[in-house]
Formats: structure tokens, sequence, C-alpha cells
């Protein structure tokens, strides 16, 4: 009988867990428009199936399959709680902060970096990698994934346009609510069709602002290495703005105001640097992986001769 009601209950319970699927999907198709042939080979290679399947719904499957059976542990592959004390101090570190065990983002990465042209797994193993680092990738640039404070924001609840209370959260708000607005989306929108037409305009719009920045860590043989310096720079946000103000200003005021105007070029950098970054880090891999098939085809000419 419990359990009877229970279900209902927690089924109503939004899954925060990332960027939302416009922040996702936004990131997915600006790397998109990075990628030499070879990356767009490897994706269409590994992501086809015959749903109509474009990238951006690879970048949100790990959000999807979060509660499945056989998935739960990669819950905690999606952040790292950075044991720091914004907004005084921010900083993340890897022995300090990323639990042996469960894992975190920041191995999540460097694990699944290697897995996408491990010759010994199959293509399902590779396909799921690539969907884990276009996701990984996508999250890691949200500052609250790399904090610690409150379950990174889950705990704290704030108003945003007027909607507060229960279901509203400082990490919803990073997620969902700020680039909703910025995108003109209101907060509820799911519709898949919108949604991606809205991604779609929004990665144009960041293609197009791009100062041509160089990446920064683009090395895939530094996978853990790249993935923490990226998970510092999201997590200097924290004290730079997402808590700067402190956790009783935060519940104390309106975050659809001021706070939303101030947080706007931020998402859009941040997107904007997931989004060139991904596309780098999947042209090195499809680089390796082009040469490795290469090599493969010399050897088996030689041994022909
Ligand atoms: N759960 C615990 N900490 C989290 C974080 N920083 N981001 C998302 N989910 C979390
Ligand atoms: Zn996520
Ligand atoms: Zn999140």
């Amino acid at each position: 009988m419990r359990f009877t009601t229970l279900i209902p209950l927690l089924s109503l319970t939004p899954a925060v867990y990332s960027w939302g699927e416009l922040g996702h999907r936004t990131v997915a198709y600006l790397a998109s428009k990075h990628f030499t042939r070879d990356a767009s080979e490897l994706v269409n290679t590994l992501l086809a199936n015959d749903q109509g399947w474009d990238i951006s719904d690879g970048a949100i499957w790990a959000d999807a399959i979060r509660h499945r059976n056989g998935y739960t542990h990669t819950g905690e592959w999606h952040y790292i709680d950075a044991l720091d004390d914004p907004p005084n101090y921010c900083n993340v570190t890897y022995t300090r902060d990323c639990k042996s065990g469960p894992g975190c983002i920041v191995d999540a990465i460097a694990n699944f970096t290697s897995r996408i042209n491990n010759p010994h797994l199959d293509l399902v193993q590779q396909k799921e990698a690539l969907m884990f680092i276009i996701h990984f990738i996508g999250d890691i640039h949200q500052p609250l994934h790399t904090e610690h404070l409150s379950r990174g924001g889950n705990g704290i609840k704030v108003c945003f346009d007027a909607h507060c209370g229960e279901r509203e959260n400082l990490h919803g708000v990073w997620d969902r609510a700020i680039p909703h607005k910025r995108r003109a989306l209101s907060a509820a929108e799911s519709d898949k069709v919108i949604l991606k037409a809205a991604a779609a305009a929004w990665a144009e719009e960041l293609y197009l602002r791009e100062e041509k920045r160089a990446a920064q860590c683009d090395d895939v043989e530094t996978a853990q290495m790249c993935a923490l310096e990226w998970a510092s720079e999201a997590n200097a946000w924290v004290c730079g703005f997402v808590l700067e103000k402190g956790q009783a200003w935060l519940e104390g005021n309106d975050l659809g105001g001021e706070y939303f105007e101030g947080a706007g070029p931020i998402v859009d950098e941040l997107v904007g640097k997931a989004g060139l970054r991904l596309g780098n880090w999947l042209n090195a891999l499809a680089a390796e992986r082009a040469a490795a098939e290469t090599m493969l085809v010399q050897d088996g000419e030689r041994s022909e001769v």
C-alpha cells in the first residue's frame, strides 16, 4: 500500500541532473559545426539508429538511462562535488573531490575517452562511450556540477519569475530556467521538436559569435587533466557569480530579474566553450581512429604480399 502511493509521487519529481535538454542539444549541435569529415563519419557510424536520431538525441541519452536497471551507478558520473567553501573559496582537487569507487565526472570523461576507440570493445560499447562523452563534456561546464554545497544547489530553494518553493531550486535554475528564459522558451517547454529547433538556433548564434579562441586542452591523451581544468574553470564561476551573493540572498530574492541578466552571458560562454571543446575532442578521437584503421589496412596489405 505504501509503495503504490509513493511511486506516483516520485515520478512527479523532476530529474535534475544536467543542463536540461536545451543546453545539451545546443552543445552537441555546436560541436558538430566544428567537426572534421572523420568526426562526422565517426559520430554518424556509432550513433546510427533507425529512429531518425541526430547527435543531440545522443547528448541526452545519459539522463534518459540514469534510472534504468544496470545504469543507476552512472548518476555519480554527472558531477564532481568540490569540497570548497563558496563564495569565499572555490577550487576542485581530484584526490579530495573525486570519490574513489563511484567516481566522478572527471574520471568518467577520462574513462569514456579511452573507450571510444578501444578495439576490444564492440560497437554498442563504443557508442555508449561516445554518448557519455557528448553528455559529460556538457555537464562539466555547468558550474553547479562542480560543487558539493547542498548537492550542487539542489537543496537550495529559490524563486524564479515568481515560481517558488518545493520544485524550484538553484541547480534547476542553472540547468533549465536560465537557458530557457535566455532563449525565450517557457520554463516548462518539453516538446522535442521545439527544443531541437531552439538548440539549433542557439548553436548557430554561438558559432557565429565565437572568437576563434583555442579550445584550451584538446589532447585526448591527457583527458583527466583536461577534464579537471574544465571543471576548475566552471567551478570558479560558483564563487565568481553563482553563489557570489551568498545563499541567504539567493533564497530571499527572485532570480528571474537582475540575477538572470547577469547569468545569461555566463551561460552563453560556458555552453559555447563546451561545444567548441567537444568538437575538438571528437575531431582528435576521430583522427586517432582513422590513423589506427589505416595502420590495420597497411598491415593487411603487407601480410598479403
Ligand atoms: N548530486 C550531488 N551533487 C551534485 C552536483 N554537484 N550536481 C548534480 N547532482 C548532484
Ligand atoms: Zn548529466
Ligand atoms: Zn544538473
